[in-house]
């Protein structure tokens, strides 16, 4: 059984050149599309969040190759940062978006999060978030139609960021195991992410809606709870590997889904600047 990650883990720089943007850039959907605005605009804040939880422990890991893996996960987030916020910033210069008001609430839930919780409780939190990502991102990784078939730099982005949240998702997790590992502050640390994970992206979403008057778009609406609940099934076909994290002896390379990434590494080696060796 997979108990660190067996993988190399490449940090890879995109400087992605961002077109026109439709302001319902996926599939013309109403809600999709501000479901999917909602996640890139949570990430910027969020990933730093991370980078700060785990780094916070750096200096007591001792094995060399789980310090490496740090620092690539550390290049890897901040380069999802860099490119979200590049994006984030031509859906505000396009189309008006008030992505940076509606953001107050997230950086509020951040701050009250390092103020509120100890260290390790910081870290169990990004535990949870970073299983959370890695579980969206192998559905996106597996149902390829959902992100591949746009066919433009967001599509790109999204699949970019899944295949490197692959890559890195047992970082946090083999952290936090190594300085702590209390089973009960890992799952408590799932349970509040859950709870913000949820809050900050619907919240977001809402009122990116309310913002366009387009609460009440029923075509949207009805082809977004398609999305969360049948195909893809963005909520529902996650449920199985979500609750995995509640077992005891859960590592998330258990889920060995290697395979599914190494097309998209191929693809993006040009843009490797750096890679860690796998354990
Ligand atoms: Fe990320
Ligand atoms: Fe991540």
């Amino acid at each position: 059984m997979a108990s660190k990650t067996p993988i190399k883990i490449r940090v890879r720089r995109m400087d992605y050149e961002i077109p026109a943007i439709p302001r319902y850039w996926y599939r013309e959907n109403t809600w999709i599309t501000h479901f999917m605005n909602a996640l890139s605009t949570s990430f910027p804040d969020g990933e730093r969040f991370f980078i700060h939880a785990v780094r916070n422990f750096e200096s007591q890991i001792t094995d060399p190759q789980l310090r490496s893996q740090i620092r690539a996960f550390i290049g890897q987030e901040a380069n999802h940062g860099k490119e979200h916020e590049a994006f984030n910033n031509a859906l505000i210069e396009q189309h008006d978006l008030p992505l940076k008001s509606k953001m107050g609430f997230m950086k509020k839930a951040l701050a009250y999060a390092k103020k509120r919780y100890s260290p390790r409780e910081q870290l169990a939190l990004t535990v949870g978030f970073e299983h959370f990502t890695a579980i969206l991102a192998n559905l996106m990784l597996e149902q390829t139609d959902v992100i591949e078939s746009l066919d433009a730099m967001y599509g790109d982005m999204f699949m970019w960021h899944a295949v490197e949240e692959t890559e890195h998702k047992s970082v946090a997790y083999d952290v936090f195991q190594e300085v702590d590992g209390d089973y009960w502050v890992r799952v408590s640390g799932m349970a509040k992410a859950t709870f913000f994970f949820m809050l900050i992206t619907f919240r977001m979403q809402y009122s990116l809606l309310k913002h366009d008057g387009k609460l009440k778009d029923w075509r949207g609406a009805l082809g977004f709870a398609k999305f969360m609940l049948l195909k893809p099934g963005m909520l529902t076909k996650i449920i199985p590997e979500y609750l995995d994290f509640y077992r005891p002896n859960f590592h998330p390379w258990q889920h060995d889904n290697r395979a599914l990434i190494e097309k998209y590494v191929e693809q993006l080696g040009e843009h490797e600047l750096r890679a860690m060796d796998a354990a």
